[in-house]
């Protein structure tokens, strides 16, 4: 059977695009974002976007402003990467933009949607079907080989088991670990590691990944090789990256290059075709 489709769990064959039942505004006014239209000037349509985000955490007397106001748009097709010092906000943007966790104040929209409509369920199914994650200390299953941490997010089992198995193989195969299904997460290198976590990101398929310091666990040469895997499906099938690191080298393979400090966006800049930087913002 097909994998359902976020807009078809929620019920009914509604064509994608269109907002299920429990997520019109008020008056029964669509919610989905009239942004969600090609952007002019680049033809690319608005994937991800925030409108004054801001978290605060607040521990006994102390509040932190973890994010201060962030408005910033994912574009389908974006290789963005996201630079800041430790405690700048990074993993917060990256959490909130994931829909991993919500903005104290502010807006945001999910191909469409404003997730704040959505219930746990509407988001788990979104996660499930849209979203990968990579994350710095790979979180694997230590008792899983790597052909079942790839397997590990289809659980429950919706589709076809053997047809499911065969992805994961040919994932595996693509980020160079085909002789490597049956081993373990201790029995692979640090790489190796980040290389079936990218594989299990990709197994539902998803149209955008989220990648928090990817290659902050392994030394330059293994980073580059997987910042390069990250970059060729980019550019060969296609799929979104938001990259979150400290290592401004990364810079040099995004569309996108986002500057954070203190929870601030401090510039913005576009990357043109032709390598040509072209200056957005600058507060
Ligand atoms: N759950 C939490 N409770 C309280 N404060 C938090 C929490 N999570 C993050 N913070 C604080 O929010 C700020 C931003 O944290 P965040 O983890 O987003 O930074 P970061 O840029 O990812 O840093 P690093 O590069 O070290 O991973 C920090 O000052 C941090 O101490
Ligand atoms: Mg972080």
């Amino acid at each position: 059977m097909a994998q359902k489709k976020f807009w078809q769990d929620s019920g009914g064959n509604r064509p994608p695009g269109s907002v299920p039942h429990g997520l019109m505004g008020p008056g029964g006014r669509k919610t989905r974002a009239e942004h969600a239209r090609p952007v002019p000037g680049d033809g690319k349509e608005i994937f991800v976007e925030l409108q004054d985000a801001t978290k605060q955490y607040v521990m006994g007397e102390t509040t932190v402003n973890a994010l201060a106001g962030v408005s910033i748009s994912v574009h389908k097709g974006d290789f963005m990467v996201i630079v800041g010092p430790s405690g700048s906000g990074k993993s917060t943007l990256m959490h909130i933009m994931g829909t991993l966790d919500h903005p104290t104040s502010g807006k945001v929209f999910f191909d469409g949607s404003d997730i704040s409509v959505l219930d746990d369920w509407h988001l788990a199914m979104l996660r499930r079907n849209k979203i990968g994650f990579i994350f710095q200390n790979f979180n694997l299953i230590p008792t899983l080989s790597a052909l079942e941490n790839v397997l590990a997010p289809t659980e429950p089992l919706t589709g076809n088991k053997e047809r499911l198995e065969e992805r994961a193989i040919e994932l595996l195969r693509k980020v160079g670990l085909g002789n490597r299904l049956l081993h373990k997460p201790d029995e692979l290198s640090g790489g190796q590691r980040q290389r079936v976590s990218i594989a299990r990101a990709l197994i539902n398929d998803p149209e955008i990944i989220f990648a928090d310091e990817p290659t902050g666990n392994l030394d330059s040469m293994t980073g580059r090789q997987v910042i390069e895997l990250m970059h060729r499906l980019n550019k060969v099938d296609g799929k979104t990256f938001v990259l979150v690191t400290h290592d401004q080298s990364l810079l040099d393979y995004a569309t996108r290059k986002v500057f954070l400090l203190d929870g601030s966006i401090t510039r913005i800049e576009n990357q043109g075709a032709k390598g040509g930087g072209e200056h957005e913002l600058s507060v």
